[in-house]
This record gives C-alpha cells, sequence and structure tokens, in this order.
C-alpha cells in the first residue's frame, strides 16, 4: 500500500473513543489535516510528543462527535495514519458487559471479534482480491502491554474476551442480548470492525482497551441508554487517560519485526502481480 509516508516518522497513534477526544500529557507539535483517497479522517490528526515518542492522537467519531459507528471514515482513519509512518495503534472503545463478572468501570483487553456490522465499506483494496489473515484481529504482544499497564493503574483488568461488533446506532434487543451471551462472547460494541479489519490489511499493530460502560440490556435491573453510558465514562475517563500515559513508554518500538500483523500482505494478495 503506497502511501507517500511522510519522513517524520509518527510510529504510535491513539485511536480514541466516546469521551475521549484528547490526549492528556501530549505536547502537541501540529495538527494535521489529510486527505486519503477515501475521502477525510474523523478529524485533523494530533501529532505529538509523549515521553519523547511521537504519537498521533485521532478522535474516532470526530472532535464534536459528529460521526456515529456506521458513519465514521474507518477507510480514511487508518490510511491516515498509514501516511503517518505509524506502526503501534492503540485504541479506546466503550463497550457493553456481556458477563457478570465484567462489571461497569472495569476494563477488558479482548483477544477476538466476532462481526455482525453490515453497512461499513471493510476493504482498503476494492479493486484486488486481498484476503488477509484475521485469526487473532488483536495483536498478542501490544495486548500484553496494555494488560500489563491496566493491572499496574490499579484498575480491574479482564485480560481476554470476544468483542461483538453490532451496527446499531440503537442498542440491542434482548433477545440479541441474550443470543450473544450465549455465544460466550464478553463485549458488545459498535466499533472495532472494520477499524481491526483494515488495520489488518494496512499491516498496523492494533489493540484495544475497552471500557465496560454498561450491562447491555440482558440484567433485569440494568437498562442501557446513553445517559448511562455517559456517566460511566465520565467517571472512568481518568483511569484510561493514566492508562495511556503508561503504555506510549511501554510499547516496545524495538520489537516491531516480531509483529506478524506488519506481514499480513506477504501472504493475504490474490490478484497475480502484473
Ligand atoms: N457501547 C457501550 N455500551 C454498549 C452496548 N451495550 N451495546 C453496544 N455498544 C455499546
Amino acid at each position: 500500500m503506497s502511501t507517500g509516508t511522510n519522513d517524520l516518522r509518527v510510529p504510535i497513534a491513539i485511536i480514541g473513543g466516546s469521551g475521549l477526544y484528547e490526549l492528556d500529557g501530549l505536547k502537541v507539535i501540529e495538527e494535521r489535516t489529510i486527505e486519503t483517497p477515501f475521502g477525510m479522517p474523523s478529524a485533523p490528526i494530533l501529532i505529538g510528543e509523549l515521553d519523547g515518542r511521537r504519537v498521533a492522537f485521532l478522535p474516532r467519531h470526530g472532535k464534536n462527535h459528529e460521526y456515529n459507528p456506521s458513519t465514521v471514515p474507518y477507510r480514511a482513519n487508518i490510511w491516515a495514519l498509514k501516511s503517518l509512518g505509524v506502526f503501534w495503534v492503540v485504541t479506546v472503545s466503550a463497550v457493553g458487559s456481556l458477563k457478570e463478572a465484567i462489571v461497569p468501570g472495569h476494563v477488558v483487553i479482548p483477544d477476538n471479534i466476532i462481526d455482525k456490522t453490515y453497512r461499513r465499506a471493510n476493504t482498503l483494496f476494492d479493486e484486488l482480491a486481498v484476503h488477509v489473515n484475521l485469526t487473532y484481529p488483536f495483536d498478542p504482544m501490544l495486548r500484553e502491554v496494555l494488560i500489563e499497564c491496566v493491572k499496574a493503574e490499579g484498575v480491574p483488568c479482564h485480560t481476554e474476551g470476544t468483542y461483538v461488533c453490532m451496527e446499531g446506532p440503537a442498542f440491542s434487543t434482548r433477545a440479541e442480548s441474550e443470543l450473544h451471551r450465549s455465544w460466550g462472547a464478553s463485549l458488545i460494541g459498535m466499533t472495532a470492525m472494520p477499524e481491526a479489519r483494515l488495520a489488518r490489511e494496512a499491516e498496523l499493530c492494533y489493540a484495544t482497551i475497552a471500557l465496560s460502560t454498561d450491562y447491555d440490556c440482558w440484567k433485569d435491573d440494568d437498562e442501557v441508554d446513553v445517559t448511562n453510558v455517559m456517566a460511566i465514562i465520565k467517571q472512568n475517563v481518568a483511569n484510561v487517560r493514566r492508562i495511556l500515559q503508561r503504555v506510549i513508554p511501554a510499547i516496545p518500538l524495538e520489537r516491531e519485526e516480531e509483529c506478524e500483523a506488519g506481514r499480513a500482505l506477504q501472504f493475504g494478495i490474490m490478484t497475480p502481480a502484473e
């Protein structure tokens, strides 16, 4: 994928979810507006320095939360980050809990995804047959870093879990929620896909900090609505910010070669080269 990569490489990106529209401690160098073959990203990308490392920050839903999960320009976002030379992508997402033990306010570092989305452009390669391996959409090495940092911050951390990505924008029905639980999934959210798949196609190393905000609608005494979700995000956003401040210096930049996602296209292109 040729993106005209910039000379001043930015190796790390944070994609912020609901309630996270900026990054604490980032010494901003510039705000870059990047036009991509897929249109404009959700917002201009903040490029700055944290702990001596260059970091890009992009609020997934836009600066003023103008994009819903179906309209987020996922392809432009991933393309724009790649064009900056990003390799390590850490995302933050609010999710509903499908398990009693995952209490609102807890963090989960998911290890897999079930994709139920159906109206989002989901490949960077409309004109080629590209089939990347997506067995494990979240990078295991980056997940370990996230787990260590969440634990070090003293925030309750679930070290695995399957994330069901629904289309939304309405929350699930009770029957859907029970179905998702019967699959053994841990989390329900609306943004991991196609983001994780596109990140793999762009050969980026990708992992997510999922903040549980509610028990979806499977539990009798709990109701999911935006007010409740935002209240939990507000109560926990300081934890997430502190976790991110630990994560950035902890990313093993020197181990980039070990990450298999960096070779995803080597084994994924079906269309013969001309
Ligand atoms: N994001 C936060 N809570 C959610 C839920 N219950 N379902 C889908 N997305 C969510």
